[in-house]
């Protein structure tokens, strides 16, 4: 089994990707992982173009492939995103919209999918106190999901999170949830 861990946020020194390399430590000694921070990766806009309508294909070039190339080769995600503004940030949302030309809602008939039989579980952090912008932030992801033909199996958040600092009792948790998941 392999499962991509995608750190959704620009920067892969914080508490999203602290959350992400504590589940990953927290996986059975036989499933392969890799962790991704979108930060690193080249994904530009979508332009809107609509070209992948046509074509079942994206005019822009960048790192999306090999993004999409890891994904598809993935039985499982973990993503993670932490609240900017509310909402998901800006590389986060520019891959989701990027996903267009693989999604259902594109037309062009026989375009790229991933694979089936996938299945994503959702991460949501902010430094706020409430939960309801964590769960807005999960229903982005479980919106992907639903238009990728990804399952959605199980959702995450912390609130109280200023930096990478503070995932540090909540590590145990952490744990608990991934073996809860992958048992
Ligand atoms: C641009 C920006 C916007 C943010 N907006 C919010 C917000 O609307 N609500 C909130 O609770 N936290 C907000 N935060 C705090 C982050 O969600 C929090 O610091 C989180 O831990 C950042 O994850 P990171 O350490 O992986 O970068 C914001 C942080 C940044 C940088």
């Amino acid at each position: 089994m392999k499962v991509f861990l995608l750190n959704a946020s620009p920067k892969s020194c914080g508490a999203t990707q602290e959350i992400l390399l504590t589940m990953q430590g927290a996986l059975p000694a036989q499933v392969e992982s890799e962790l991704v921070c979108l930060g690193d990766a080249d994904i530009q806009y979508c332009l809107g173009c609509k070209k992948c309508y046509e074509t079942g294909q994206c005019v822009r070039k960048d790192g999306m492939a090999e993004l999409l190339g890891k994904l598809d080769a993935a039985d499982a995600f973990f993503i993670a995103a932490p609240s900017y503004w509310a909402d998901v940030p800006a590389q986060f949302k520019a891959f989701i919209d990027r996903c267009t030309p693989f999604s259902d809602t594109n037309p062009h008939p026989g375009h790229w999918t991933l694979g089936t039989g996938k299945r994503c579980y959702a991460i949501a952090l902010r430094t706020g106190s409430s939960s309801g912008e964590c769960q807005h932030i999960i229903d982005t992801i479980a919106h992907w999901c639903g238009h990728m033909g990804v399952e959605m199996a199980g959702s995450m958040y912390f609130c109280g999170i200023e930096g990478k600092r503070d995932i540090a009792p909540h590590k145990p948790a952490i744990h608990a949830q991934v073996k809860e998941w992958f048992c």
